[in-house]
């Protein structure tokens, strides 16, 4: 079955899809067009991928910082290709790209706190394509203004997350669903990657040093300001997304309870000291953001998950990926996997690398070619494909307003149950109980 077909079928035969394919469903577009907000470095890596689409135009680019903005008018200039109108002088510059004709859709790479006001604009403005980088928004209304209104204007808004195409990870989601784990019992995984270069440099070149907010370049400015007021699991979708895939959460099953525990607060203060002297005037500030923050969830299916953010001190890079069955267990951590009966040794870790090539997932056999130079390893492709797929089939995209808010609404869950000390708080179902019967098209097939 193709993916037309999956989604049209799903659509008649599950009430769960909730946005029914509009009259124009079989009207497909060649071209694209798409308007950038926020032209940071992230903007403009996806700006960089976009550019090299001939299905794309690129209609417009916004930002505040003029420096972010000469830098992505030079991709476009390297690329031999017209720099698009720029809009920028004030925080709500990005509001008259969307009074523009013809706008498709918009992409969103601003700093978090931006995420929900610039989604929900560009819905009221009837923008019926909106693709943002993670994560959705800041407090658990802003997830629920977002899915209210994507449900209001019929409109289809995906979060970008990429590790969801990450090419071991949609090789382990294929070995899910071929049962090689048997049921799923238990999963883990986590934003672990010392973060501690990023949320201090020294202005605008981004070199390293202890400063942050108006001082600081690219993330430092707005990233580290999230450390001194927040203390919850601040990144969660870059595990919790391809996690959720693997066990069709809001397609079947869904979240039901989270618990987190903060540890202490001390590596980024600690790097201030080291880097900068007990005597620099950050050496005051104080961060409420637990290093390492641990948070479980329950699902209705029966599984737990296990997840955890930690980007306060030196160690290595790891989304501390685990998937655990009835029959075998896969960790990215050690690159092992254990499968019983099939693994080579009893009760011993085997390289996972042959499972994986034998799995690899359809997409990537196909789009591997045009995933080089992506960023991170090419699953980056595969986040601006599937948006630009969507559009221009008129589908909805393969993560949804569901998905984007129940990854990222993990955050100010997260945020409650640490401050009520830890306790046990109720996941909201962000699909009205249309979990029970919505498919899941999420890497189906090889289209994307
Ligand atoms: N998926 C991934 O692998 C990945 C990697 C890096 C960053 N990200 C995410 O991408 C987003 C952007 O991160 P980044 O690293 O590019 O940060 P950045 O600070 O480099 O870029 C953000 C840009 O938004 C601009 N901006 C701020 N307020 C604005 C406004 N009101 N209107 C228009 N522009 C505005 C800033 O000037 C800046 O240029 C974040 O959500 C981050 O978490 C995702």
């Amino acid at each position: 079955m193709n993916r037309r077909d999956f989604v049209k079928n799903s659509a008649i035969t599950a009430a769960g899809i909730r946005f029914l394919p509009s009259e124009k469903l079989f009207k497909d577009k060649s071209r694209v067009r798409l308007a950038f907000m926020g032209t940071g470095l992230r903007g403009q890596s996806h700006l960089e991928n976009a550019i090299r689409r001939s299905d794309l135009e690129i209609i417009a680019i916004c930002d505040v910082d003029d420096h972010m903005l000469q830098m992505a008018s030079d991709l476009f200039k390297k690329a031999g290709k017209e720099v698009p109108p720029i809009f920028t002088g004030d925080p709500h510059a990005y509001r008259r790209i969307l009074e523009l004709k013809n706008i498709d859709g918009v992409l969103i790479a601003s700093p978090w706190e931006w995420h929900g006001p610039m989604v929900l604009d560009s819905l009221q403005a009837g923008i019926k394509y909106v693709a943002t980088e993670v994560i959705l928004g800041i407090t658990l209304e802003d997830h629920w203004n977002v899915v209210r209104e994507a449900e209001k204007q019929k409109a289809h808004v995906m979060m970008l997350e990429n590790v969801c195409y990450r090419r071991d990870v949609a090789a382990v989601l294929n070995m899910v669903r071929h049962g090689v784990f048997g049921e799923l019992l238990h999963l883990q995984a986590g934003y672990q990657h010392d973060l501690r270069d990023v949320k201090f440099n020294n202005g605008k070149d981004g070199g390293p040093g202890v400063e942050f907010g108006d001082m600081g370049f690219s993330e430092a400015k707005w990233r580290t300001n999230h450390s001194v007021h927040r203390n919850g699991d601040l990144y969660p979708t870059h595990g919790v997304g391809p996690v959720a895939q693997m066990l069709d959460i809001n397609h079947g099953n869904r979240f039901l309870s989270l618990s987190s525990f903060a540890t202490k607060t001390r590596g980024l203060h600690k790097f201030i000291v080291d880097h900068g002297g007990e005597n620099h005037p950050n050496a005051r500030v104080g961060f409420k953001l637990g290093d390492i923050v641990t948070t479980q969830l329950h699902c209705a299916n029966g599984e737990t998950v296990l997840l955890q953010h930690d980007t306060n001190n030196p160690r290595p890079y790891s989304l501390g990926f685990r998937v655990q069955g009835t029959k075998g267990i896969w960790m990215d951590v050690n690159k092992s996997i254990y499968v019983e009966g099939q693994s080579a040794k009893e009760d011993d870790w085997e390289e996972a690398k042959a499972w994986l090539d034998k799995y690899d997932h359809p997409l990537w056999q196909r789009w591997s070619k045009e995933t080089e130079g992506a960023g991170h390893g090419g699953m980056d492709f595969f986040v601006l494909h599937a948006f630009v797929e969507s559009v221009k089939k008129n589908l909805p995209t393969p993560m949804d307003v569901y998905d984007a808010a129940t990854w990222s609404a993990i955050t100010p869950l997260s945020e409650a149950s640490v401050e009520l000390g830890s306790q046990t708080v109720e996941f909201p179902d962000f699909t009205s109980g249309q979990w029970m019967y919505r498919k899941n098209n999420f890497a189906i097939n090889d289209e994307y």
